[in-house]
């Protein structure tokens, strides 16, 4: 029916009867519920959704059904997405050596607002609803900091990796975008981290076209940083989104097996995912049953900021896409946010994103 939402579920096999979480402490977590950038202390699994039951199975399949958008929510999402974008520029614009994490949340912050938007992060309490309210409007994450670091007073200095993550609600409708800056002067081999990170992104949305299944493009991401000889972050995974920040499926940037069996999902135009490679700058290992092993972390005391033990830098990069029969647009774009910017508004100052794009 034009203009509404349609639904459908990700997975028919049987076997997705047994999706599970793997329970703990919920990050970008997948989770029960729905899908988030996960930690194997939280879940990559997933029991959200409809049941699904079929055929002469007594047990309903417990499968996330998946949202697909009318084109009337994709323009309210392409607003979303710009007015995210934008506010990911004004944080890359104030991440500098001797400012603090604090100035560069405050910086998207206010182009939110400038933008009558909604901080989507502020308050957010993990899928489970157990976590401590997040305290901020973006995640900034330096260093060996994975994700989810909270603003604060640490100081960006020359040499720092910092990743910024940002989410909006303009309008009832959810972008989530994020991207790693060098600070000054930085190792050659962070900047081939970012190099990875970035083509593993740009492949993941070439790759979107109705029809693939998520679980071979994300083999192609786990290829891409294997060859690099970086570590894929395996435990945390992207997320559909759209009135929800995260809602079914969980999107993987590598092909784990639990995901492959019971949460493997085609694209299908009007999918509308959040697709954010995260990798760490030490050597993929395997576990003993030949799975990919994501590197060991830490919940900082904060019990949002996620730290890689071995102290390797990590980057982050995220956007969010709709999948259409030509294949992915990204709604998060900075570069038709900017040039929006430009041809249409007078003031840099008085944004309007929802009369543009
Ligand atoms: N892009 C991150 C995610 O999908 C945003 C997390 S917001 C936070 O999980 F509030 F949970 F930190
Ligand atoms: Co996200």
């Amino acid at each position: 029916m034009a203009g509404c939402s349609t639904t459908i579920a990700p997975c028919d096999h049987p076997k997705s009867r047994e999706i599970h979480s793997l329970g703990g402490a919920d990050h970008h977590l997948a989770s029960a519920g729905g899908s988030q950038t996960s930690s194997r202390g939280g879940s990559r699994g997933s029991s959200a959704g409809r049941a699904a039951g079929r055929g002469r199975s007594r047990v309903p399949l417990k499968v996330p059904s998946i949202e697909l958008r009318s084109p009337a929510e994709i323009e309210l999402l392409r607003a979303a997405g710009s007015l995210a974008a934008l506010a990911l520029v004004a944080a890359q614009r104030a991440c500098v050596a001797g400012a603090t994490t604090r100035d560069v949340d405050a910086a998207a912050h206010q182009v939110i607002r400038d933008g009558r938007g909604e901080a989507l992060f502020v308050a957010y309490r993990g899928a489970a609803g157990n976590r401590p309210a997040y305290p901020s409007a973006t995640c900034i994450s330096v260093n060996e900091e994975l994700v989810h670091g909270v603003p604060g007073p640490r100081i960006i200095r020359d040499g720092d990796l910092v990743s910024i993550d940002v989410g909006v609600r303009l309008d009832g409708w959810c972008a989530d975008s994020a991207t790693t800056v060098c600070v000054g002067t930085v190792d050659p081999k962070h900047r081939a981290l970012l190099a990875c990170a970035q083509a593993m992104l740009n492949h993941a949305i070439r790759a979107s076209v109705p029809g693939r299944r998520w679980s071979s493009i994300a083999r192609e991401l786990e290829q891409i940083a294997g060859d690099a000889g970086f570590a894929v972050a395996v435990d945390f995974v992207g997320h559909g989104i759209g009135r929800e920040l995260h809602e079914p499926p969980q999107v993987p940037c590598s092909a784990y097996r639990s995901f492959v069996e019971h949460a493997d999902f085609t694209l299908r135009p009007g999918m509308v995912l959040a697709i954010e490679p995260m990798v760490v700058a030490e050597k993929p290992l395997r576990t003993i049953g030949g799975e990919l092993a994501s590197p060991a972390c830490t919940l900082a005391a904060d019990e949002w900021t996620v730290i890689v033990d071995s102290g390797a830098v990590s980057c982050h990069f995220e956007h969010t896409v709709v999948v259409t029969r030509e294949g992915a647009e990204v709604l998060t774009r900075a570069d038709r946010a900017q040039i929006d910017l430009v041809s249409n508004l007078p003031d840099e100052c008085a944004v309007d994103v929802r009369r543009v794009g």
